[in-house]
């Protein structure tokens, strides 16, 4: 199927693979670097680079088959869903506290397992859900309202 070239939102699939640290890190990159040439603002395409970030080493680190990271632009919105099929998480509230992490000893020998992804995903989003499962998956949703792409890359101020 052919991609429209303008007009209508527009959908990036990336595909991450469970245990390819030497690659963690990539789809992220270019994820950003998709969405600046969509013409998404340097903030907004940090936010999302940030949370695809966040969201790619989770699959790699945790997820049995790897996983989906499915970005949506259209023209008010950034949408980025990371979805696997496994493990899935036994208890979310614990996930999400800070500093909580399962993660194996050798992905913290490279820095990870700090326990501060998942926090990191909704500091950064303006919407925010998480959905688990154990034995059907994880799935995270996150919104990012795109703010208007001046030259000073700051977000309008607005005075009364
Ligand atoms: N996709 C996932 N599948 C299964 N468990 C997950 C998944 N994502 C996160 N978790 C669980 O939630 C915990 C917290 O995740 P989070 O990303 O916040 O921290 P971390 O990965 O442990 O460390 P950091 O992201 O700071 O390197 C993980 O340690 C893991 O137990
Ligand atoms: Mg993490």
């Amino acid at each position: 199927m052919q991609e429209p070239t303008h007009g209508g939102p527009r959908r990036l699939v990336h595909h991450v693979r469970a245990g390819d640290i030497e690659h963690g890190g990539l789809a992220s990159a270019q994820i950003k670097r998709q969405l600046s040439g969509l013409g998404v603002a340097p903030q907004d395409a940090r936010r999302a680079g940030i949370i695809a970030f966040e969201g790619e080493m989770n699959l790699v680190v945790y997820s049995t088959n790897g996983g989906t990271i499915t970005v949506t632009v259209s023209e008010k919105l950034v949408d980025i869903e990371v979805a696997d099929e496994g493990p899935g998480i036994e208890d979310i509230d614990l996930a999400l506290t800070p500093g909580f992490s399962t993660a194996p000893s050798w992905a913290r020998e490279l820095g990870f397992g700090a326990g501060m992804g998942l926090c990191n995903i909704q500091a950064n989003a303006d919407w925010f859900e998480i959905h688990s499962h154990i034995g059907s998956g994880t799935r995270i949703l996150c919104r990012i309202e795109r703010r208007r792409h001046d030259a000073s890359g700051h977000r309008p101020t607005t005075r009364t």
